[in-house]
Parts: structure tokens; sequence; C-alpha cells
């Protein structure tokens, strides 16, 4: 029988490829972002594979309703959390909201949905964060976003010490530059020479997230590419 899968950002732009490769190899996928419209074109393009719902995953409200939805659909094998999303700023400038805003929509989304999926995923399952390098390598500009994305891999390191036990790993990847499309509009040119394609990180994750990596717990696993 097909794994479940459950993709949360899923409509974002690694959070798009990450539905694709789970569909492509025959998962069942569950994809949640805010947006009903952009839940319901990732339902159009995989009719009968992916169903989608909709939920502010900073609110851990709105995580527990959603899985209490998810529920009926059955226990994912897979949990991947791709959430998240960049506000710049030095520790110097910042105002209380850009702080709870990167905190939240970053560390709060991975900490809500890892809550919830910890509690019922079974032995065989995995879940996969999905970081920055900004969290390992610290540059002037990203305070609050690489301090919550350092967060999501500790965050990580606890819960797959905390789950290894039940036999549900807990990995993390951490990607440089992505070529999105939010990129393409935002970045210069030299930086997006080295962006990796969402494609290529996915591929990452959905390796992650199977039998083949069932010794991997813990990791953080650079996806950087030539950056
Ligand atoms: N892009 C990069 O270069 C880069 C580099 C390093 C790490 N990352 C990380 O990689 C992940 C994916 O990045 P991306 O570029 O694909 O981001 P993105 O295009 O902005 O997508 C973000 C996804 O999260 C959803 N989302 C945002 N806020 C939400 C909320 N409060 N509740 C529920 N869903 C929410 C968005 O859909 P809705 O807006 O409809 O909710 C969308 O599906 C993020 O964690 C990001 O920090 C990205």
């Amino acid at each position: 029988m097909a794994d479940l899968a459950v993709i949360l950002g899923a409509t974002g732009g690694l959070g798009t490829a990450i539905v694709d490769a789970f569909a492509a190899r025959g998962d069942r996928v569950i994809a949640v972002a805010r947006s009903r419209s952009g839940v319901s074109q990732l339902q159009s393009r995989y009719p009968g594979v992916v169903s989608g719902d909709t939920a502010d995953l900073t609110s851990r409200l709105a995580v527990d309703d959603l899985w209490e939805r998810i529920d009926r659909l059955g226990v994912p094998r897979w949990v991947v959390s791709a959430t998240g999303g960049f506000r710049g700023g030095k520790v110097a400038d910042s105002t209380p909201d850009d702080f709870t805003f990167m905190m939240d929509l970053n560390l709060g989304s991975a900490w809500w949905s890892c809550r919830a999926a910890a509690r019922r995923m079974q032995a065989g399952g995995g879940i996969v964060n999905i970081s920055s390098r900004s969290a390992l390598a610290a540059e002037p500009g990203a305070a609050a976003y690489a301090v919550a994305k350092a967060g999501v891999i500790k965050l990580t390191e606890v819960l797959a010490a905390e789950l290894k036990a039940s036999g549900i790993r807990v990995n993390a990847v951490v990607p440089a530059i992505i070529d999105t499309p939010a990129n393409r509009q935002s970045l210069p040119e030299k930086l997006l020479q080295k962006a990796v394609a969402p494609a290529e990180i996915a591929a990452v994750i959905a390796y992650l997230c199977s039998d083949a990596t069932s010794a991997v717990s813990g990791a953080a696993i650079p996806v950087y590419g030539r950056y």
C-alpha cells in the first residue's frame, strides 16, 4: 500500500517540488498551506493522489485541529515541514514583531508540527525539517531568521533522540539559496548562479524519507550546491 506523506508548506517554491517527488514515487500526499487556492492547484495536478488542507501552522491550536483532520485519513509515514520565510535585519535594529514573526514562522511551525506528528507516528516513519545555512554560518542581516533556523536544527536533534527508541527518524536539510520564483525576482544574478533547484533538494528529502536511510537520524544535511 502507498505510504501517506504530510507535506507542510506544500505550495512554496520548495514545497511544490517535494509534493512532486513524493507523488512521483507513488506516495499519497496531504498538502498543507494557508492558501486554499495553492493547495487546490496541487490537488488538481495529482487527482486522487494529493489531498489538501489549510491551516496557519504558526498557531498551536490550528496545528492541533489540522492533525485531528489528518487522523481521519490515516497515520502518515512521512512528515516534511517546509513552512518558513525570511525577514532580514540585525539584532540591534529588530522590532518585537521581527523577532516573533521569524520565531513563529520558522521555529514555531516546525515545533508544533513535530509535536503533533511525534504523538502519532509509528516505527519506520520519518520527519524532515528545513533549516538554512544562515543557522550554521553567521552573517549580518538575517539575525532572527538565523536564530530560528538554528532552533530548527536543535529541535531536529532533540526529537531524534526522543524518538530513537520508537523507530521514528528525524532529520533536517540545510539549504543555502534555492532557485525559487521568489528568489528569481529578488536576488542578484551572482547569487542566483549558486542557487540549487528545488527538485534537487526534494530528492534528498525523499531519500531521507525512505528505507534506504533507515540508519540516519538527527542529521542536518547541507544542500548548498555550489554556494
Ligand atoms: N528559498 C530559499 O532560498 C531558502 C533557503 C534556505 C532555507 N529555506 C527554507 O526552505 C523552506 C521553503 O522555502 P520556500 O522558498 O519554498 O518558501 P516559500 O516559497 O515562501 O513557501 C513557504 C510555504 O509555507 C507556507 N506558509 C507560509 N506561512 C505559513 C503559515 N503561517 N501557515 C501555513 N503555511 C504557511 C506557504 O503557503 P501560504 O503562503 O499559502 O501559507 C508556502 O507553502 C522554508 O522553511 C525556508 O525558510 C529557503
